[in-house]
């Protein structure tokens, strides 16, 4: 996979160019580069911003350098484009599963109040566009959420993680959080470990497992648990 990122903050994504991409690229799996997008700024001072149209406060990134970049980027092969904004799809594991499956991303990360509109309409009619948000937050920026998206989705490519067992016992993975986990020593500080999991029972453990994430799903995150698989004794209240 080839990742593209454009900002006007290159170091922000140094994380991915060394550790990340080091690991992958060693196994020839994915390719990161990322670009400046004042070297498509050709006034003297590489302006990249202007005063929004309409009024109101900040400021809107310009169309022009934006697409030069995606003209030299386009150009070198298809690629799906991520646009981060807080406006967008919300950021999931399944989208992160099904961006794992694309051959090129180009990550374009907005600033200010965002990017012109009509830089997504016009690389929406030559590439497949996706905008996507990472929270119901305001960032300063995407080039947080371009790192996390890629740091979700590059750990998805076939043959990135060395145990694809560890990938699907994951929380989210089968839409439900993870059940807690525990290692050696069995006592600590007068704590136990749960004693199903020292049984060898492998099907006792299964189902402890599974009822211990339904149990904290439905306690945490109960927008996640369909109402057929709640519990009579978990009592369900807001996440504050
Ligand atoms: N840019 C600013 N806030 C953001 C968010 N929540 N997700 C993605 N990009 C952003």
């Amino acid at each position: 996979m080839q990742v593209d990122v454009v900002t006007i903050f290159p170091d922000y994504l140094a994380p991915l160019e060394l550790s990340l991409a080091g690991k992958a690229r060693e196994k020839g799996l994915i390719d990161v580069r990322v670009h400046d997008l004042r070297q498509w700024a050709h006034d003297r001072h590489r302006t990249v911003d202007d005063t929004p149209y309409g009024g109101g406060a900040g400021m809107v990134m310009k169309p022009e350098p934006w697409g030069e970049a995606f003209d030299a980027l386009l150009a070198d092969g298809p690629a799906t484009v991520v646009f981060t904004t807080p406006s967008g799809q919300p950021f999931t594991q399944t989208v992160a599963r099904d961006l794992a499956t694309r051959e090129r991303l180009v990550f374009a990360c907005g600033r200010y109040e965002g990017i012109d509109q009509r830089v997504v309409d016009e690389v929406a009619t030559r590439a497949e566009v996706r905008e996507i948000s990472l929270g119901d937050y305001v960032l300063n920026g995407g080039e947080v959420a371009a790192l996390a998206i890629t740091e979700a989705v590059v750990r998805l490519v076939p043959g990135f993680m060395g145990n694809a067992a560890s990938l699907e016992e994951e929380s989210h993975e089968d839409g439900l959080l993870e059940y807690p986990v525990y290692t050696k020593p069995a006592a600590w500080r007068d704590r136990a470990v749960p004693e199903v999991l020292l049984s060898g029972d492998h099907g006792a453990i299964a189902a402890w497992r599974r009822d211990q994430a339904v149990r904290r799903t439905a306690e945490r995150r109960p927008d996640l648990v369909p109402a057929s698989v709640l519990l009579d004794d978990v009592e369900i209240r807001p996440v504050v």
